[in-house]
């Protein structure tokens, strides 16, 4: 594509005497289960959820209230009626009242930005100890007004008279009473984001069977994660309100019964026709909230805490939605590596967010194509191939559920206990974001 700026290769960060760059421990991570929305947590609001999670992540650290020094949260659907969520959480937690909070939003990499923000700020020298992370309720998506009726609504407010209120909503039409709900489409092209996936799956050749069995494969990994009892210390369970009678313990959107027939047999949902795209082979729609704690590696060390790990290295790149609006993670990451001072061989365990599988398949294709490298990164060599048996070890978004803010901080505490568990030493972390957003951080484990 002629009219494509290559991407700038930019100065790395990593020092070239070859010693690592300056780090930033992860010392824990904790999430919520993943549940659908409109389910379990359907009267729990972004906040309720980020309280209830951050209260327990600082009840298990053992620190003291008084070691925080920020606390940095997002949610990408947000609440009219709570703005701030990062704040509202410090408020409706244990924390001390005196804490200062921000929101931060990179839409589905927002919890991965409140963790590098953190960071930063670490490395700064402005904090020691950070909580980082997001929170979705989904079941609690905002619903608005038409322009329409918005502004017959203020004019009606306006009225002097009894008729004149009643003349403000003349003209109006049922279309423009109808609430209207946020919708998952990109402002710039019009499509939404199971639309764009469907248009890449195309454009990069990806069949609707790899699709099905890359998401077979994830459901039994992350179905066979929580059978073993890896997620259990690293997802609290939630009393169910309103009479908390339940509670929730997994994520209920891991099937363990699915099969590769069941997935061929689904019908596709974003070109009902010809698409290939489906709910089997798409991440669903979640409530649910995620944080970790980042220290200063100082800190950590007079303190005597064993982090999970290190947040080493991260990228930030972005694609022209119209273009293939989830490719993000191509540019990112090679982006992260080079400042990592680390190749793509070099990593343990692959942690890259499903929004869908075609999607997943689309970066992969991208990371190990010479033409993508030379046409669109301007590098003369690809990343590479990831091997299976390093990518997503624990299943993925599409079995685990994807509440868009909270993602990020899931996957760095998946990532960090899986590299522990493998006595691995790196770890790449990739997410794509509406408007062609793309994370990448580079992990590493304990014993780096
Ligand atoms: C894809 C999507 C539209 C599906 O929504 P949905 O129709 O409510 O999905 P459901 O879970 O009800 O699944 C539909 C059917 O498929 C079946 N199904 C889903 N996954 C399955 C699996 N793994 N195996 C077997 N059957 C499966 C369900 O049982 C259901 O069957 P039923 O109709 O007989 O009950 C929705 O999840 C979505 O919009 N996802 C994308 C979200 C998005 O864009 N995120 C941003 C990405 S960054």
């Amino acid at each position: 594509m002629s009219h494509y700026r290559k991407h700038k290769h930019h100065h790395t960060r990593a020092p070239s005497d070859g010693s690592p760059p300056p780090r930033v421990a992860v010392i824990a991570g904790l999430r919520t289960p993943f549940v659908r929305s409109n389910g379990d947590f359907k009267d729990l609001s972004a906040v309720d959820l980020g309280a209830l999670l951050v209260n327990e992540l600082v009840a298990r650290s053992g620190l003291p209230l008084s070691e925080f020094d920020a606390l940095i949260f997002g949610q990408v659907v947000p609440s009219q009626l709570s703005s701030l969520i990062a704040r509202e959480v410090v408020l409706r937690s244990e924390l001390p009242r005196t804490l200062p909070a921000h929101t931060t939003s990179r839409a589905c990499a927002t919890s991965v930005q409140a963790a590098t923000e953190a960071a930063d700020q670490i490395l700064l020298g402005h904090a020691d100890t950070v909580i980082a992370g997001g929170a979705e309720s989904l079941s609690d998506a905002p619903i608005f007004a038409s322009r329409k009726l918005a502004q017959a609504l203020v004019n009606a407010s306006r009225a002097r008279s009894l008729p004149e209120r009643i003349r403000a909503f003349a003209g109006l039409s049922l279309k423009d009473v109808a609430p209207v709900s946020p919708a998952l489409t990109e402002p710039t092209t019009g499509l939404t984001m199971g639309e764009s996936a469907q248009k890449m799956a195309w454009e990069n050749g990806i069949s609707r069977e790899a699709q099905d069995r890359y998401a077979l494969e994830s459901q039994r990994k992350a179905a066979d994660a929580w059978a073993s009892g890896k997620f259990a210390e690293e997802v609290m369970a939630v009393d169910v309100p309103p009479r908390y009678l339940k509670t929730s313990a997994v994520d209920n959107n891991v099937r363990r019964d699915t099969t590769y027939d069941a997935l061929a047999a689904l019908k596709p949902v974003f070109d009902r026709r010809y698409g290939t795209i489906t709910a089997g082979n798409s991440s669903p729609l979640n409530d649910g909230a995620a944080a970790v704690i980042l220290m200063s590696e100082g800190r950590a060390q007079e303190l005597g805490v064993k982090p999970l790990g290190f947040l080493r290295a991260y990228a930030y790149a972005a694609t022209d939605p119209g273009d293939q609006l989830l490719q993000g993670p191509a540019y990112a990451a090679p982006m992260a590596l080079e400042r990592a001072g680390l190749t793509l061989g070099d990593m343990d365990v692959v942690e890259m967010h499903e929004a869908f599988a075609a999607q997943v398949l689309s970066n992969l294709q991208a990371f190990a194509s010479k033409k993508f490298a030379e046409e669109r990164l301007g590098r003369p060599d690809p990343l590479g191939e990831v091997d299976p048996a390093r990518l997503n070890p624990n299943g993925g978004s599409i079995p685990l559920g994807h509440p868009f803010g909270a993602t990020g901080a899931r996957m760095i505490t998946q990532a960090l206990r899986e590299l522990a568990r493998r006595k691995g030493r790196h770890g790449l972390l990739t997410i794509c974001a509406a408007g062609g957003l793309g994370a990448a951080v580079v992990l590493d484990g304990p014993e780096a």
